[in-house]
């Protein structure tokens, strides 16, 4: 039995999609109810918010993972990164409202003391702390967007998809910081005592991106 740990929200329907071409049972899956776990034939998922998937391979609940790159950066998790699926495309970025974007367009030293609101507050420490400068970072759980619309801080560092959040809430992109996709993970045991199983899946996806 192979255990694999998925992300709820909006990538799970991109990760259903992926196992479903890989060839993997997921009739179980999309018609479950408010189950966690669910097994289906000789495959066990387990349903986590995405920041907690890599804790279900690092403490050996889950065999592999699909992770986004962004978790991954942010968690810093001892997991093997076994493929890129691309899929789950999106970037994180830093985007504020207009009175602020001239800030990022001078010297670093306009920067010091911006207030940053996360849900990526190592991610952000890490990007500043690179360039030399020092930021106040507001360690938030969702709807980033509230932040600079209220004056919590100046600007934010988020994900953004398709940019309608952005949008609807008179925000701009003033850097991009990195790409992100939907990486396939493993924990260092499951890689060596179930390497048979895991390569025809690996397989499978490389003949997918051929
Ligand atoms: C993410 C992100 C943005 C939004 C961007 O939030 O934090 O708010 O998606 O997507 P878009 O560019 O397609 O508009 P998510 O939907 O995961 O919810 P959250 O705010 O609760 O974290």
């Amino acid at each position: 039995m192979l255990t694999i740990a998925l992300p709820t929200g909006r990538v799970l329907t991109e990760a259903l999609d992926l196992l479903s071409k890989l060839d993997l049972p997921v009739t179980l899956l999309k018609s479950r109810g408010r189950e966690l776990v669910i097994e289906d034939g000789t495959y066990r998922y387990i349903l986590a918010k995405p920041m907690d998937v890599p804790l279900h391979v690092t403490y050996g609940a889950a065999d592999l993972a699909l992770v986004g790159s962004d978790v991954m950066w942010e968690i810093s998790a001892p997991l093997i990164e076994l493929a890129d699926t691309g899929r789950g495309r999106c970037r994180i970025v830093i985007a504020g409202p207009e009175r602020i974007a001239k800030r990022f367009l001078g010297h670093e030293s306009e920067l010091m003391w911006l207030r940053i609101a996360t849900k990526y507050p190592n991610i952000a420490d890490r990007y500043f702390s690179s360039r030399g400068v020092q930021v106040e970072i507001i360690h938030m759980h969702g709807s980033i967007e509230l932040a600079p619309m209220l004056g919590l801080s100046d600007c934010i560092l988020d994900i953004v998809q398709t940019g309608i959040t952005l949008k609807a809430n008179n925000l701009k992109i003033f850097e991009n910081v990195t790409p992100v996709s939907l990486r396939l993970t493993g924990s260092v045991k499951s890689v060596q005592t179930k390497w048979e199983e895991i390569s025809l899946i690996l397989n499978k996806m490389k003949s997918l991106r051929a």
